[in-house]
């Protein structure tokens, strides 16, 4: 893939009125989520899981593209189409998550640093040849007392930056996904320093690695309050605060930001990016979604594990798709959640 093509998947990952799925749980993760409805983790309720999701009826109309873990990419629907073509097929983009985790940081107790760079060209190659045309990688920055360290911004973002550079030469749109936790107690002030902080720092890694802007997406998070913080702020001043965080740091090149929902509940992160979209007009970039979390946690309680509620479970994930596309052209309103069916 060229230049050309990088930019024109970059630009259909964050399509007017769509956004993405972000499928891409581990392992360890999915299991989490499967205790949460008393189901077991096996790789059929895995696939069963995700066919719900990618087959739900009219996705394709809010979901641009769908990041899938290892297992998923190499998993087929119940016919027997394997997942990336099926999501083709529906005009959806199938990208896959390469990192490999956040470990703890060796010398900076409390920090980690994200894993996955040793092989990661080879496996860039296989994945595109099982039809994943863009990957995402997660850096994750805790708030604390005395963190995150200089030091752990930067050796993020220079491992962002080079997991960005080889997906551009392996003709992968990388999605770079900086992560600033909202877990702890702490202030929106103190997280729009910090997501500042990395913002820039992710930037001059960015261009010191000579990553084409246009050729990506940015997955920050929002600027919120930490989620254990007695005054939390509004969803005006959350939509304020990131959008003025944004216009600092990410250049217009960028064809789009797609956020995370990072333990916002699904409605809260549906409102905030209306929100953006409503007050921010003009944008220099498109604003939309990445959501895992409140994307499927309506819908995977609504699916239970139960093979009757299949439809149901298809029904709720189709809802917050829908009000979450809506968002992104500005048009929802929290009335919605009780009109959407
Ligand atoms: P959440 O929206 O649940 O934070 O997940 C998005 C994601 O891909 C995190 O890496």
């Amino acid at each position: 893939m060229n230049a050309i093509e990088l930019m024109h998947v970059a630009k259909g990952m964050v399509a007017k009125g769509k956004g993405i799925l972000a499928a891409d749980e581990s392992t360890g993760t999915i299991k989490k989520r499967f205790d949460g409805i008393k189901l077991e983790s096996t790789e059929e309720h895995r696939r069963t899981y995700r066919e719900m999701l990618f087959t739900a009826p009219a996705a394709a109309e809010s979901v641009s593209g769908v990041i899938l873990y290892d297992e998923t990419l190499r998993q087929k629907t119940k016919d027997g189409t394997a997942f990336p073509q099926y999501l083709m097929k529906q005009g959806i983009i199938p990208g896959i998550k390469v990192d490999t985790g956040a470990k703890p940081l060796a010398g900076f107790p409390g920090e980690t640093i994200t894993e996955g760079l040793d092989g990661l060209r080879e496996r860039l190659i296989e994945y595109r040849s099982l039809g994943a045309l863009f990957a995402k990688w997660r850096a994750v920055i805790d708030i604390g007392e005395g963190i995150p360290s200089a030091f752990a911004v930067e050796a993020n973002a220079h491992a962002l930056a080079r997991y960005a550079a080889l997906c551009q030469e392996n003709g992968i749109v990388p999605i770079v996904e900086p992560e600033v936790l909202m877990d702890g107690a702490h202030s929106i002030e103190r997280c729009e320093d910090v997501t500042n902080h990395v913002l820039s720092t992710v930037f001059r890694q960015l261009f010191a690695h000579r990553v084409l802007l246009e050729g990506m997406v940015l997955k920050p998070n929002m600027v919120v309050s930490g989620k254990k913080a007695t005054n939390r702020a509004g969803p005006e001043v959350v939509a304020e605060a990131t959008l003025r965080t944004l216009r600092r740091h990410v250049p217009p090149a960028v064809p789009g930001i797609a956020f995370l929902s990072g333990g916002q509940s699904p409605t809260e992160a549906t409102l905030h990016l209306g929100l953006m979209n409503r007050i921010g007009q003009p944008l220099p970039w498109a604003l939309t979604f990445s959501y895992g979390r409140a994307l499927q946690d309506t819908a995977l309680k609504a699916w239970g594990g139960v093979a009757a509620n299949f439809g149901a479970g298809q029904k709720e994930f189709g809802k917050r798709a829908k009000l979450n596309g809506l968002a992104t052209l500005g048009r929802y309103t929290a009335e919605m959640e009780s009109q959407a069916a």
